[in-house]
């Protein structure tokens, strides 16, 4: 028998990259792992994993949503109801049993599109939100927001010269799946020195370079808010692009799992793209992504979102429909999770004044945290921060040494991706470098999350690391 070896597989899936967990996602694991033999040698005392949007994972103080877990506890086990019968609110108790009524065992396959009942009560929250009727038949609920994308670029890419527009820094998500799929991302560059905002003439200017390149784009992917930036769009924008979809004929790609991740509610309001398209009547077909597993939720384990398509011909809804069958269904517990997150406890439920106190918590500690850090950040040599209103993410920009870049093109490496290594070696912590997410030439950035505790103690490590780093490089 031959081995199996790489040239037998899918070419294409070899030029996948995604950084988010990519070679320092790898090193500060071994490096987690070392941390637990007694006299190991390392500098610090544990690993961070400022490297993803992941708020509750082990280390970070973001708590579950107690009301999302009560319900999904009665879901795994509808005997509890009975068993512990002071434990759980009236409206708990009555969420899950018109869950159960519906779905049945959380062990069977749902209908493939997601539970009926629970596309109902997502097609409510938008309604409410937008202002605009929603249709549970436009809506398929998902293994989290990425399995949407998937399938989404999937079919809409039918040759290597078909483009799809994204934003550049743009989410590895976008650059990897369409390498899957062997299309072609054709960036638009966001304009930091305008706190990341979104040109359309950027837009227009990748159109036509794709034009005169033979590449046909066929949607144009928007991130709001923006990931790894933070950035919230204008509304005006917004209509923008979607004439600019229009004159085009571009599928309209919304990636709004930040919608819930606004900081100050003040001063920055999330428009959905959904609103702006039926607020200006536009053709333009339009997916828009969400997720159990950002805003308050955080329920990133549980693999919950949904997509809305609105102005998709009935053909074209029922060749997703064939498709996501294919798969049978999104996890059952991820559906419920989206059923809390779009239906949490109104004012007078049981549940409503502990909702409300766990959520505003969880906004004030990352408004505050994302606040500081930029502050901090800013205050280096060398650093630029742009202040983000929204999303859980910094990407500050890094001026860095002649030599540093010199040395780290000599090794074959990206000049933020070995200042990144540094910092993990040095500190524990484990950011992403911007290489990862793509940045104008010559430019150098990473990116950190601002969900950790103790920033005072987490961002003095940072600030010791990149003071040591220059005056290292500049020595030399
Ligand atoms: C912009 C963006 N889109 C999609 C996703 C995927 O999220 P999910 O966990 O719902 O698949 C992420 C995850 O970080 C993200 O940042």
């Amino acid at each position: 028998m031959r081995p199996l070896t790489l040239d037998a597989l899918n070419p294409q899936l070899q030029t996948v990259q995604y950084a988010v967990r990519g070679e320092l996602a790898i090193r500060a694991e071994t490096l987690r792992e070392q941390l637990k033999q007694p006299n190991n040698g390392l500098p610090f005392e544990q690993v961070i994993s400022s490297n993803i949007g992941d708020p509750q994972q082990k280390g970070l103080d973001q708590k579950p949503i107690t009301f999302t877990r009560q319900v999904a506890a009665l879901m795994e086990w509808p005997a509890l109801a009975e068993l512990a019968p002071d434990v759980f609110p009236p409206d708990v108790v009555a969420r899950a049993k018109e869950l159960q009524e519906e779905i049945g065992s959380i062990g069977a396959y749902s209908d493939s599109q997601g539970v009926p009942l629970i596309r109902k009560s997502v097609a409510n929250f938008i309604a409410e939100r937008d202002g605009h009727p929603a249709s549970p038949g436009d809506i398929f609920l998902t293994a989290g927001a990425c399995a949407g994308v998937s399938l989404l670029l999937n079919l809409l890419i039918t040759a290597p010269t078909d483009g799809i527009l994204i934003p550049i820094p743009q989410y590895p998500l976008y650059t990897a799946t369409l390498a899957q799929h062997h299309g072609t991302p054709v960036g638009y560059l966001l304009n930091e020195a305008d706190g990341w905002s979104t040109d359309p003439e950027s837009i227009r200017a990748a159109l036509a370079k794709a034009a005169a390149e033979g590449v046909q784009i066929k949607a144009l992917v928007v991130i709001n808010p923006g990931n790894p930036t933070g950035a919230l769009l204008a509304e005006d924008t917004m209509r923008t692009l979607v004439t600019l979809c229009e004159e085009h004929s571009l599928v309209l790609l919304a990636d709004e799992v930040y919608q819930d991740n606004v900081h100050d509610r003040t001063q920055h309001t999330f428009v959905s793209f959904k609103k702006v398209v039926r607020d200006m009547r536009s053709p333009v077909p339009l997916v828009s992504f969400h997720s159990i597993s950002k805003g308050v939720s955080g329920e990133c384990g549980r693999r919950g979102g949904y997509f809305e398509l609105a102005n998709f011909a009935d053909g074209v809804r029922a060749l997703v429909y064939k498709l996501v069958c294919v798969c049978l269904a999104a996890p059952v517990s991820g559906q419920i999770g989206l059923d809390t997150m779009v239906g949490p406890p109104r004012v007078g439920d049981a549940s409503y004044a502990l909702w409300r106190e766990e959520t505003r918590a969880i906004h004030a500690a990352l408004a505050e945290r994302t606040r500081a850090m930029a502050d901090a950040l800013n205050r280096l040599p060398g650093v630029r921060c742009v202040q983000s209103p929204g999303a859980l993410y910094l990407f500050p920009q890094i001026t860095l040494p002649a030599t540093a870049v010199a040395s780290a093109r000599e090794a074959g490496k990206e000049p933020d991706a070995v200042y990144a290594m540094g910092l993990l070696e040095a500190t524990g912590i484990c950011v992403v470098p911007g290489s990862g997410f793509g940045q104008k030439e010559g430019e150098w950035h990473y990116r950190l999350t601002c969900l950790c505790p103790g920033t005072d103690e987490y961002v003095g490590k940072l600030v010791q690391f990149h003071i040591q780093y220059l005056a290292e490089w500049e020595k030399a």
